[in-house]
């Protein structure tokens, strides 16, 4: 274990351009549950047709919201996590470009990375599906507690949703070319607590592999991508990173 952490603070000294790819699986020790761990992942609890996805939304917004209401507190409750600062801490010893991540959940940010593109959007805020007006998630929030009514634009009187993506729903173009503008001279993409299912996050370790960049991955489950990195390790993130960046800042 000790060679596996040291190999990887190695990796971290030699490479210029890292980039650090994150999902769900980040912020599960901050209190906001994944979707696929068995066990404790949402989907062992909601079927996913009928949650987060853009036609229920549609077909039946009070029920949608009712659920997302109380992940909505959890998530703005939650506080960043020792893995979180790690990054941090990474990025100030100028040793990580940005993060890629595909939570929803601003820790990152709160946590004061800089340089985060939110591939799935935020839940911190909230867009008009009409006109595309973009609100804090307290307006939302305010309409659908107090004034118990399905959320509305001020503007348009176009229906709110929280400004994340749900299935069935595009990515934004100018999101995804800031995701492939961090990758296009990425050496390293360190990969934590994503299942690498969801595209277009499963494809980035092929892109930065294609151009001769390493990967390494923390994630308590295997990957498809385990094969193909240089270190793995299948613990929990908070355990792992901290201790990865303390030999980083004292080695370089
Ligand atoms: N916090 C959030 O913002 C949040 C929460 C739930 C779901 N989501 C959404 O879920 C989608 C699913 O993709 P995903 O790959 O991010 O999530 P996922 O649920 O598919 O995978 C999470 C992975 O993290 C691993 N994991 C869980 N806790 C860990 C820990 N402490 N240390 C290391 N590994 C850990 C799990 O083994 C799993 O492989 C994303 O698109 C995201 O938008 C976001
Ligand atoms: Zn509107």
């Amino acid at each position: 274990m000790e060679r596996k952490i040291s190999d990887f603070a190695n990796l971290i000294i030699k490479s210029h351009n890292i980039v650090a790819l994150t999902g769900a699986g980040m912020s599960t020790e901050s209190g906001i549950p994944d979707f696929r761990s068995p066990g404790t992942g949402l989907w062992t609890k909601v079927d996913p047709s009928e949650f987060a996805s853009i036609n229920s939304y549609i077909s039946n917004t009070s029920k949608n919201l009712n659920f997302m209401f109380e992940l909505g507190i959890t998530i703005f409750r939650a506080k960043p996590n020792k893995g979180h600062k790690a990054l941090t801490k990474l990025q100030k010893l100028g040793k990580l470009k940005g993060v890629l991540t595909q939570n929803i959940d601003g820790l990152h940010q709160k946590a004061r990375t800089k340089n985060v593109v939110e591939l799935h959007g935020t839940v911190n805020e909230a867009i008009c599906m009409n006109c595309k007006k973009i609100y804090p998630i307290t307006t939302m929030i305010n309409q659908f507690v107090k004034e118990r009514t399905t959320p509305y634009c001020l503007e348009c009187n176009g229906i709110l949703k929280p400004n994340a993506i749900f299935f069935g729903e595009p990515l934004e173009s100018k999101v995804l070319d800031a995701a492939n503008k961090m990758l296009a001279d990425c050496d390293l993409l360190i990969i934590l607590g994503s299942s690498l299912l969801v595209y277009p996050v499963a494809f980035y370790p092929h892109k930065v592999l294609e151009i001769g960049a390493k990967i390494c991955i923390i994630n308590i489950q295997e990957t498809d991508f385990d094969p193909y990195s240089e270190v793995v390790f299948h613990e929990k993130i908070g355990t792992i990173l901290p201790q990865i960046v303390e030999i980083v800042e004292k080695e370089i």
